[in-house]
């Protein structure tokens, strides 16, 4: 998998073709539900045979049993990275990796993360809504050593998280990091925004870049450009 995962935020098939058709070689990218339940799963097997990796967004939280069946079917796909939601709970996310060890059907189990606290919810959301106390940061890592205890590889989450992640559950354990914008763009409805290079120095595994990449007037030269600084 490259290092750089672009977010296919497209609504239809086609609009996803001709975005796809203006690389030479095959990329990285992430498919989200808006995608996915506007065109099924049919599109994610079109783009894995098209010889693109894909991270499958779809963020799994369910009763164990369920995710466990769910995710058997997506290992089915040859999707390489895909999600559950920590708030599941430990036993869910250990169910969910069986289910991807036990669908895969090549030697190559897809990755599995978590997400933990969307970056929606704020800390006052957290504490009343959730009824979780402390500090949005505190509840991440909090999740994501429970990802790790469970056997999962890491999580989404913020660049600005990555640090304590990895000081709490070890450089080996991914970080897949959203939120990215090159230091010529508007930032558009992100809040906290950092550059790949500053993703990188974060110690950021994979960035997930959506608007960056596919509004830029060359996207598979700024593609090119990201991956070659996240590679440094
Ligand atoms: O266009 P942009 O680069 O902002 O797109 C970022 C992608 O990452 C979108 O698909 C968005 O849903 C996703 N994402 C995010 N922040 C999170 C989790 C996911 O921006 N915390």
């Amino acid at each position: 998998m490259n290092k750089t995962i672009v977010a296919l935020d497209f609504s239809s098939r086609q609009e996803v073709m001709d975005f796809l058709a203006k690389f030479d070689s095959p990329i990285t990218v992430k498919i989200g539900m808006e995608l996915t339940y506007a065109e099924g799963l049919d599109l994610v097997r079109e783009i894995k045979e098209a010889g693109h990796d894909v991270f499958l967004d779809l963020k799994l939280h369910d009763i164990p049993n369920t995710v466990k069946g769910g995710m058997k079917n997506l290992a089915r796909l040859g999707v390489d990275l895909t999600n559950v939601h920590a708030a599941g709970g430990v036993e869910m996310m250990k169910a969910g990796k069986e289910g991807l060890k036990e669908g895969c059907t090549s030697n190559k189990t897809p990755l599995l993360i978590a997400v933990t606290q969307l970056t929606s919810t704020s800390q006052e959301a957290m504490n009343e809504e959730q009824g979780i106390p402390g500090t949005v940061i505190d509840s991440v890592v909090r999740y994501a050593t429970k990802a790790k205890e469970a056997g999962l590889d890491g999580v989404v989450c913020s660049v600005h998280e990555v640090k304590a992640i990895k000081e709490a559950c070890g450089p080996e354990f991914l970080c897949v990091t959203p939120g990215i914008r090159l230091s010529s763009d508007s930032k558009d409805d992100q809040k906290r925004v950092a550059t790949p290079a500053f993703a990188r120095e974060q110690g950021s595994d994979y960035i997930v870049v959506g608007r960056s990449i596919t509004k830029a007037e060359d996207p598979a030269k700024t593609y090119a450009m990201i991956e070659a600084e996240m590679n440094k």
